[in-house]
């Protein structure tokens, strides 16, 4: 199990003739990942999701929060003696073309952090190659093919297989896929989705998943819970199908009501929730941080800010003083 509790991150960034400015990246995220379960977070471009998963993995320090990992809180421990912890979580980058090292071929990306883990669980030589194939095989390519080429002469798919086959070498407890197949080709993103999904029921490996896309979200996380994250803030969290039928924060709905008719697979619902303004981030924080951009803000929304909570009237929790269900999406199934 792992979670986080009131992680916040505030970046500083130079700016033009006005200097610098702060960007709160993350407003005290709460957040926990069943070992074996699927958690996705949701939100448009700048909403805090890369540095969420980067924090998760190790890779980033939080300003202030708690992440626990298997019941071990991570803040009193020293860099060296929390590194085996975040080890057991690895981050599947967006980019599998960055990624991988051009100059290395498969077999060597693979060797050196298996060797890494043949000393440490004390296996012998033969093990390394050995499980080099089994790895492959597993995220479904053949070793044979793959293990003398470089990079450069593999498809997108075929490098986004050999990342997740990498990440799967320390024996991960959880992965964090980061729009994992945003920059691969459209016609094998799905495969890739359904290896994730296969490996998390194979493997019992949870899956921490990040995206934009509701729909791959929806895919992944079917029988976990959607966080739906708003400049730094999560404004809704439930279980997926009851937060994506049911939504009751206008950010989701808009969310929901922005997805694109597709061969009639998805309709939008009787409601249409159309933020009123574009995203500025440059206006103060004061009151719900969606205020500006809400069709049904009121006076209270532009002074108190509200904080995620559950209701009476929904199963899932949300950051709103209004929330109401409005049905945005029809009961199909994405795929
Ligand atoms: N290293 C950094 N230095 C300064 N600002 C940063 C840094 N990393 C992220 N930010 C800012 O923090 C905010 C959140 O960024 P983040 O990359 O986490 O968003 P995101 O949800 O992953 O967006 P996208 O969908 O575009 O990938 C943004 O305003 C971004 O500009
Ligand atoms: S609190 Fe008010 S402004 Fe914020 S989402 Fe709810 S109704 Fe809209
Ligand atoms: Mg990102």
């Amino acid at each position: 199990m792992i979670t986080g509790t009131g992680i916040t991150k505030t970046y500083k960034q130079r700016g033009d003739v006005l200097g610098s400015r702060e960007v709160r990246a993350l407003r005290g995220v709460d957040f926990a990942v069943p070992r074996g379960g699927a958690v996705s977070f949701i939100g448009e471009s700048g909403c805090g999701k890369t540095t969420l998963g980067r924090i998760i993995a190790g890779l980033e320090t939080h300003d202030s929060g708690e992440i626990v990992i298997d019941g071990t809180p991570m803040t009193p421990l020293s860099p060296r003696r929390r590194r085996p912890y975040f080890r057991r979580i690895q981050l599947i980058h967006q980019d599998p073309y960055s990624a991988l090292n051009p100059t290395r071929t498969i077999h060597q990306t693979l060797r050196a952090p298996l060797e890494l883990r043949a000393r440490q669980t004390g296996r012998p030589g033969s093990w390394i190659d050995q499980r080099a194939g089994e790895l492959l095989s597993l995220v479904g390519i053949d070793p044979g093919y793959v293990l003398g080429r470089y990079p450069h002469q593999l498809s997108g798919g075929m490098r986004q297989r050999v990342v997740i086959a990498r990440a799967l070498t320390v024996d991960p407890e959880m992965l964090v896929a980061d729009e994992s197949v945003s920059m691969i080709d459209v016609s094998m993103r799905l495969s890739i989705l359904a290896l994730l999904k296969d490996l998390r029921e194979r493997l019992g490996v949870s899956l921490l998943f990040i995206t934009h896309d509701i729909a791959t979200a929806r895919y992944i996380g079917d029988a976990g819970e959607l966080y739906v994250l708003y400049r730094g803030q999560v404004v809704e969290r439930g279980l997926t199908e009851s937060v994506i039928h049911e939504p009751v924060h206008p950010y989701t709905q808009a969310l929901l009501s922005a997805i694109p008719v597709l061969h009639g697979l998805e309709r939008p619902g009787r409601e249409r929730v159309v933020p009123t303004e574009a995203l500025d981030e440059r206006h103060a924080d004061e009151g719900c941080l969606f205020a500006r951009r809400c069709p049904f803000r009121t006076e209270r929304c532009e002074k108190e800010l509200p904080v995620l909570a559950g209701c009476q009237d929904s199963s899932h929790e949300h950051a709103c003083f209004h929330p109401q269900r409005r049905a945005v999406i029809p009961v199909e199934a994405v795929a």
